[in-house]
């Protein structure tokens, strides 16, 4: 049985929206998506018919570094795999992970996966994925490693950046629209990690045990839909363990789940170094190991021939890559390569994201918008004012052909509106764990389990940067603080073993806050921060984002109100990082195992240690998912745990209030769709985009269900207008459906329901009850 997902997206390469001066809802996508991967299964049979076993072999393994073999014989051209998922990796040579260092190989930087999920919009989603597909043409790929999607479980994780959102509906939407924009667009995606790979501490051998319930309802959801919906043609299995069995060769995930239950016809490639068998993992489903061949070469053509795998089996696995490979046009070599990646009609929808997921956290006194008629001396300080976040620490970075920091985006903006001095304020550049003495311990080594911090003397470079921000700070009318972490903090690999804010920031911070209270704190972060001194001593808080090649000039426009903010929470902000369900349950950090080397480092290093990991012969560490489904809000509601900031906020600079919720009907049963009203009126200066959310609360349930959970929400502008707006979202009662562990599959519990119509998970505006029947 399968759950639907309704959603809108934007037609049309080139349909530039302007943030809050347009629509970011336009018309429905119309194209048909039935099948594309199975339009050409003859001319497969025929091609598979003339194959040797070897040439067959030769498929199902990395050729170089990323790409995997096509059939020469017969003239198809090789996959040609691209990272992804935020911009498209440099030309790296064909063995290594050494550049090519080519001069056409400069890409658009994206804004990364948690500032398009805080865009809260399908339509952005949708552009997001046409702009990507449009570079990796340009680059000959054929696919694009990515939309990364794994539900952001701990606030810590190394890879929550990349990801998109806590809530497996936000996630699902914004994936699915990301995958047609980029399959619409000649390009395949690759959606990874498959599956529940929430954690980078040991991701290369940590046991995931964890509930069919939750497993169902809260980390499959979003690739069920990005393989349903969005019709995506490559999936990534992730390196951990399921349930005692690693995903690439997890029958019960990529077999029964993936291709059965959801009707998966497209290609399964490992992650890099994810592959641990040679029988097991072709039998399960495992199309492509990457990017090397110890287990899909020579030993698989060694099984073949031993009788321990049939070439029916094989066949199979070339059939489901030739499927992609024709739905794919192959770039013509002549043609890649040749004119620089990025364009500006890219830059363009990288500036309309980063716009749309700046998030207005706090405006005490409305300190924001920056009103330049009355503050002519700005004081900018920070080390992120100035960094590049394109690149940094392990994993996918891009090759920018530029990036707009946040200084040069308000030197852009501002111009000679106001004079701009700027203070670097403290440096990241410092070895991790000093500073105790300047009273806070820094950096990934914070409350929990970390090393503690001794006291000792500020170093001179920090007190004399420290003084100086007081200086600039002083002389000012107003300071924006531009802190959080950087590339190298959050980074693929290893997750932050706390929130707090790195390399003596807050100490900093306090101490321009008390020569100048006038400070707007700009978290530049892929993650929740801990903002608990941040918030006694600023009055407006920002949160904005690894946020791309225009993120300067995104966060400028906001700041100075040329566009309202309309970014809403993609996570919980805890107030402490025990709070949160993973840890409050002593489930992460595990304690059962040392920590591992990284596997993809260790892959990269080719150090003795890979071998190991590469052979899996250290499964260590069990991943205990004792919260179940109460992952994120769901937790903290059902527990009332009070948030500093909840899922789905975010404020903008006009108030918008909520009037005649309703539901089409007050009945409904499976297969129907609820429809519910509301109107928008807005209440202040600007132009408004909103996002009206709709949870679901279960009243007389006879079975466990989080407090409530988001069903449906819709990105709209609200202009300044006496007359309300009418917002319309839609609800599949399909959607409603729980799964059933003893049935095996969804079932739809009748009775009464509420819908919840909130700003934000904290904030619910209106009740409609409604019942439901079988
Ligand atoms: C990452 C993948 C990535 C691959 C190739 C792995 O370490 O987990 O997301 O696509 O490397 O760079």
């Amino acid at each position: 049985m399968k759950k639907l997902l309704t959603f809108t997206v934007l037609l049309g390469a080139g349909l530039i929206v302007f943030g809050c001066k347009g629509d970011p809802t336009l018309p429905r996508d119309v194209k048909n998506y039935d099948d594309p991967l199975m339009q050409h299964e003859k001319e497969i049979s025929g091609i598979i018919s003339k194959m040797t076993l070897e040439e067959k072999v030769a498929m199902l393994h990395g050729k170089h570094m990323f790409t995997s073999e096509g059939v020469p014989s017969q003239g198809i051209a090789d996959m040609v795999y691209a990272d992804g998922p935020f911009g498209i990796r440099e030309e790296m040579e064909p063995h290594s992970w050494n550049s090519l260092h080519l001069t056409t190989d400069s890409a658009t930087f994206f804004p990364t996966g948690s500032a398009l999920a805080a865009t809260w919009s399908d339509g952005i989603a949708y552009l997001y994925g046409t702009g990507m597909a449009r570079e990796a043409r340009l680059r000959g790929k054929d696919m694009i490693l990515g939309p990364a999607i794994n539900i952001q479980r701990i606030p810590t994780g190394g890879r929550t950046y990349e990801y998109l959102s806590e809530d497996p509906y936000l996630s699902s939407v914004l994936s699915v629209a990301y995958t047609k924009g980029v399959q619409n667009n000649g390009v395949a995606v690759c959606v990874k990690h498959f599956a529940l790979n929430n954690q980078e501490t040991n991701r290369g051998s940590v046991n995931v045990i964890v509930s069919p319930r939750a497993m169902r309802e809260i980390y499959l959801p979003p690739f069920e839909a990005t393989v349903v919906e969005g019709n995506a043609f490559g999936v990534m299995s992730a390196y951990n363990k399921i349930n005692g069995y690693w995903c690439a060769e997890n029958y019960e995930l990529l077999n029964s789940i993936l291709r059965k239950d959801w009707g998966f016809k497209g290609m399964v490639i490992s992650d890099w170094g994810g592959t641990h068998s040679t029988v097991e993992s072709v039998v399960a489903g495992l199309n492509v190991e990457m990017p090397n061949s110890q287990y899909l070469g020579q030993a698989l053509l060694d099984s073949v021939a031993a009788g321990a795998v049939s070439e029916d089996v094989i066949d199979e696995r070339v059939r489901e890559i030739l499927r992609v490979r024709l739905a794919v046009d192959p770039v013509p070599e002549n043609k890649a390569n040749v004119e620089m990646t990025a364009k500006p009609e890219q830059a363009q929808i990288a500036y309309q994201v980063a716009l749309q997921s700046i998030v207005l956290l706090k405006n005490e006194g409305s300190l924001l918008p920056i009103d330049l008629n009355k503050v002519k001396t700005i004081a900018v300080i920070g080390d992120n004012a100035d960094k590049i976040m394109a690149t940094g620490g392990v994993g996918a970075g891009v090759k920018a052909l530029y990036e707009i920091t946040p200084l040069a985006g308000l030197k852009n903006r501002i111009g000679d509106k106001a004079k701009i001095v700027y203070a670097q304020g403290y440096t990241s550049q410092q070895a991790r764990g000093g500073f105790g003495g300047f009273g806070g311990g820094f950096g990934g080594f914070g409350r929990r389990g970390g090393a503690t911090a001794t006291p000792a003397k500020p170093d001179d470079t920090a007190k004399k940067l420290q003084d100086e921000a007081v200086k600039v700070a002083k002389s000012a009318d107003m300071v924006l603080f531009i802190g959080g972490d950087n590339r190298s903090h959050e980074t693929e690999g290893s997750d932050r073993r706390s929130m707090d804010l790195p390399y003596n920031q807050e100490n900093v911070l306090e101490a321009v806050a008390k020569v100048n209270p006038n400070v707007v704190f700009i978290a530049v972060a892929g993650a929740p921060v801990d903002l608990n001194r941040v918030q006694a001593c600023c009055p407006a808080i920002v949160q904005s984002w690894f946020n791309g090649t225009e993120g300067g000039n995104a966060l400028a426009d906001i700041l100075t109100g040329e566009s309202s903010p309309s970014g809403r929470l993609p996570f919980s902000y805890p107030f402490n990082l025990e709070d949160s369900p993973a840890y409050a349950t002593g489930s992460f950090p595990q304690t059962d195992a040392p920590v591992n080397q990284d596997v993809f480092v260790s892959l990269v290093q080719e150090d003795s240690k890979a071998e190991e990991m590469l052979k899996g012969a250290t499964g260590r560490g069990t991943a205990l998912y004792s919260e179940d489904m109460l992952v994120g809000y769901r937790w903290f509601d059902t527990k009332q745990k009070p948030v500093m900031y909840p899922f789905g906020y975010g404020l903008g600079y006009s108030e918008i209030e909520y009037s005649d919720f309703a539901a089409d009907k007050s009945e409904y049963r499976d297969g129907e769709v609820i429809t519910v009203t509301l109107k928008a009126h807005n209440k202040g200066k600007y132009v408004q985009c909103d996002v009206p959310q709709v949870y679901v609360h279960r009243v007389d349930s006879k079975i466990e269900w989080p407090y409530k959970e988001l069903k449906g929400f819709t990105k709209t502008v609200i202009y300044i207008n006496p007359d309300p707006t009418d917002v319309e979202i839609k609800i599949p009662v399909e959607s409603l459906k729980y799964w059933d562990e003893a049935k095996h599959d969804w079932v739809l519990e009748p009775g009464k329901i509420e819908l919840l119509l909130a700003h934000d998970a904290g904030n619910v505006a209106g009740k409609v009850e409604l019942r439901i029947e079988n």
